[in-house]
């Protein structure tokens, strides 16, 4: 497995990566878990090569968010893509490496996708999203790149911008890795011990389990979630769907760590 601590060393290696084979990308922040290799596998499977990038991208976080708290276990991520066969990882040394100190330009998101959900709680977080995701697409280059539908708004934000900007490259669409419990992985699950991961995978059950929203809301609230939204919208997130039927999409703090999941029903 090689390792890529620059974008000019990595770029080389891309250059000289023969034509005929096809390069799955699986974009990270590290802190790496079963959900990520799931990516990676999915990625192994249908494509020749594999590039996992892992960069903790500074603009996507508020400044009140954990972007110096964000979990970094880089030794031990390079462990597991090791073993899991990857075949390179581009790990920039530091930020100037993506973003230079002259460079404005930003990625301005489809507002109706990164206004509504996350959007509400967490200005600004897409368009970061939108504008590393188009830079790390710029450098790597791949044909295909995977995405968890874990971040299903975020899925829904890179894969209009690749339609909207025509880049070349494909968006495959990956299926929520979870605990037994149902909670689903997450890199900042790591701050829960044992027993509160059990508790919090009744978030899990809510989604699947609650008669309403309402319902559903009030539960949470009665289980110590703190609960920034619990709503239900169509497949695409054009249209929301009170009446409980489509995809619900629910965020909440619990034990002072953010969790985001989603279901169809
Ligand atoms: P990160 O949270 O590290 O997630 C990287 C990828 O793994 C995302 O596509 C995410 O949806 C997927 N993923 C995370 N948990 C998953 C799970 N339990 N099951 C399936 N897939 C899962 O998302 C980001 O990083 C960043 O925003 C990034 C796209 C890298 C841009 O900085």
């Amino acid at each position: 497995m090689k390792v890529f601590r620059t974008t000019a060393s990595w770029r080389r290696w891309r250059k000289s990566l023969r034509k005929n084979l096809s390069l799955g990308f699986v974009p990270t922040m590290g802190a790496l878990h079963a959900g990520h290799l799931s990516l990676v596998e999915k990625s192994q499977k249908v494509c020749d090569r594999t590039v996992v990038s892992i960069f903790v991208n500074p603009t996507q976080f508020g400044p009140n968010e954990d972007f110096k708290k964000y979990p970094r276990t880089e030794s031990q991520d390079l462990a597991l893509l090791k073993q899991a066969g990857v075949d390179a990882v581009y790990m920039p040394k530091n930020p100037s490496e993506v973003y230079s100190s002259a460079d404005q330009t930003r990625v301005s998101p489809r507002l109706d996708l990164a206004k509504i959900l996350e959007g509400r709680f967490r200005p600004g977080h897409f368009e970061g999203v939108a504008t590393v995701v188009a830079k790390l697409f710029g450098i790597v280059s791949p044909e295909k790149a995977f995405f968890g539908e874990k971040d299903y708004q975020q899925l829904q934000v890179i894969s209009a911008m690749v339609e909207d900007l025509f880049m070349p490259v494909k968006i495959v669409a990956c299926p929520t890795f979870r605990e037994k419990s149902g909670l689903a992985m997450s890199s900042r699950n790591r701050y829960l011990p044992e027993n509160e991961k059990i508790a919090a995978a009744a978030l899990y059950r809510v989604l699947k389990k609650a008669g309403s929203l309402e319902g559903g809301r009030k539960h949470l609230n009665a289980l110590g979630f703190k609960l920034e939204y619990l709503e239900c919208w169509s497949k695409d997130l054009s249209e929301e769907k009170p009446d409980g039927h489509g995809l619900w999409l629910v965020a909440a703090r619990f034990k002072g760590v953010r969790l985001i999941d989603n279901l169809r029903r």
